[in-house]
């Protein structure tokens, strides 16, 4: 709801979306919200930007090499990987503060490497939700854009601050005002 805030023409882009694909199917069924490419590019990039972990934990299970390098994790050895520190890293994503869609775009999606874009983990322990809370992340989106012009208040900031916990959260809250439409 920031990013769709204070970008007003990805709003406008994911309104027009939303209203024209719930049209040609009639109803706001399973089917239309997976019709819904542009709004599947915004939540991804939402993803990116902000993931909801900082961190990924692992424990490494056998002695490894890293081929470049010849540093030894051994058994045992707990691994932090930065999900943040990934998806903020300008060699995978230029400009990463930038709020931009369109990285997740049919054509610019497969250009991202393997196990770099992590918002919902990778391997055997990824997000057993990622499905349903992908799903009730849209349809939240798509009642709210719906209805509701997202606009800036004098208490909206941009960029937002966070502040160090194991979930992200915004510091000083998220402040939008919501125009009826
Ligand atoms: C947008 C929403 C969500 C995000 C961004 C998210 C993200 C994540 C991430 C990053 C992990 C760690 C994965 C890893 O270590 O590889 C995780 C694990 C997990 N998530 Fe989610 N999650 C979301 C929604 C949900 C929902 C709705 C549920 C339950 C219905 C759920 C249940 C779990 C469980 C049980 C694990 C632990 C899996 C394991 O350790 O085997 N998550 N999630």
């Amino acid at each position: 709801m920031h990013e769709l805030c204070v970008n007003p023409d990805i709003q406008s882009r994911l309104r027009k979306e939303i209203l024209d694909t719930i049209k040609t199917h009639g109803d706001l069924t399973y089917e239309a919200v997976q019709d819904m490419k542009y709004l599947n590019m915004v939540v991804s990039e939402t993803l990116r930007k902000y993931p909801l972990t900082p961190l990924i934990q692992r424990e490494c299970e056998s002695d490894y090499t890293i081929p470049e390098t010849g540093i030894v994790i051994e058994k045992g050895v707990g691994i932090l990987i930065s999900q943040h520190g990934l998806h903020w890293d300008p060699k995978y994503f230029p400009n990463p503060e930038k709020f931009d869609p369109e990285r997740f775009s049919d054509e610019n999606r497969q250009k991202i490497p393997s196990y770099v874009y992590l918002p919902f983990g990778d391997g055997p322990r990824n997000c057993i939700g990622e499905r349903f809370g992908l799903l009730s992340t849209k349809l939240g989106i798509i009642h709210i854009i719906q209805n509701f012009k997202v606009e800036r208040n004098s208490l909206t900031q941009e960029p937002l601050q966070f502040g160090r916990s194991p979930l992200l959260r915004a510091k000083n809250g998220i402040r939008l005002t919501f125009q009826h439409l």
